[in-house]
């Protein structure tokens, strides 16, 4: 017997890097105590991103990759793309009728999203944006999904899903939908290898799709201790990438690498090896199984429609009894 349901979901913005792997490693575990729902969401990769979307499939196509690479299974849970579940626009639209504005304008994100995007020279003051967080709560609601595996930046629009449901459940006098509970994932903060924070867009990022030579690259890349300059000259490992990580992915060596750096024994060379080592060890399996995808071209295609084909039969039940809720279900 399941604990509960949970729905989580990212937007298909591009490949994804070994800093997503804590969440993601929880959403492989949550599969075992909870019926899980997985959603690419399009719709909201086009709320910031509609003026360009040509490279939309394939970031979907590399997002299914990436999540069936880690371990999320397709017969355990339904992966889907938002976008071929239209229950979830329907959805939608009918919170939309009963939310005042005023909630949505004082989501934190909003104003600092358009903020943000203003000063890149992005508008994105647009009606779909401001439903950002009403399309998120449908693709949570729909499922009536009790738990909402999420990073700490989705709290308030989990926070407002939940009074959603309230508000749902209050004027229509029912006890459709549970109120969701965000679970959050413990996550390292991992900086990408100049230091900034892991990104893409920067390029110091390692995608979990990286290659044994990609990732001995970026390993090269990482900035150690610039004052040490011979192998010999002691080193400082706290202001050292290279040691971030390897506290973080190489416990069992670290304690011995830290005294042998502070100590001129291990220079950073060697010291980057047994971190790439470690690195593509941890990788190798989600390569091998990304590669067995890759060859099946078909069997990924039946994973998503399967998974669409799955996700539209429970969200149709949700959805006619909001219908009925609403008095929206045709009687004649
Ligand atoms: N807004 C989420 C993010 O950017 C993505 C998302 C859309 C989501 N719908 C969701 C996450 C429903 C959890 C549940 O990360």
């Amino acid at each position: 017997m399941k604990k509960g349901v949970v729905f989580s979901g990212m937007r298909p913005t591009g490949r994804l890097h070994i800093g997503h792997l804590s969440v993601l490693d929880n959403w492989v575990k949550l599969q075992e105590e909870f019926q899980c729902y997985f959603g690419i969401v399009d719709w909201h990769a086009l709320t910031t991103d509609f003026e360009n979307t040509s490279e939309m499939q394939d970031n979907i196509r590399m997002m299914l990759l990436d999540w069936l690479s880690v371990g999320l299974d397709p017969l355990k849970s339904p992966i889907f793309v938002q976008s071929q579940v239209k229950e979830h626009s329907e959805l939608h639209l009918l919170f939309s009728m009963m939310l005042p504005v005023s909630w949505l304008e004082r989501v934190p994100s909003y104003k600092d999203q358009i903020l943000q995007l203003g000063l890149q020279g992005k508008d994105i003051a647009t009606y779909g944006f401001l439903g950002y967080p009403v399309l998120m709560s449908a693709d949570i609601l729909i499922y009536r999904a009790n738990v909402v595996p999420v990073g700490e930046d989705q709290l308030a629009h989990i926070e407002l899903s939940r009074e959603i449901a309230r508000r749902f459940n209050y004027l229509y006098k029912t006890d459709l939908f549970p109120e969701p509970q965000a679970r959050l994932a413990k996550v390292a903060l991992l900086p990408g290898v100049d230091g900034r924070k892991m990104s893409k867009s920067y390029n110091n990022d390692i995608p979990i799709a990286a290659t044994s030579k990609e990732i001995s690259e970026k390993v090269q890349m990482m900035v150690t201790d610039p004052a040490r300059i011979k192998k010999t000259d002691p080193g400082n490992p706290e202001i050292c990438i290279v040691h971030t990580y390897q506290n973080i992915y190489n416990a069992s060596e670290v304690e011995e690498i830290r005294t042998n750096c502070k100590s001129g024994n291990i220079g950073c060379v060697a010291c980057k090896k047994r971190l790439a080592t470690v690195l593509d060890e941890m990788l190798a399996p989600l390569r091998e199984r990304r590669s067995y995808y890759e060859e099946r071209p078909n069997l990924l295609h039946d994973i998503i429609e399967t998974g669409a084909k799955e996700a539209r039969k429970e969200a149709g039940k949700t959805l006619e009894l909001v219908r009925t809720a609403m008095n929206v279900s045709l009687k004649i």
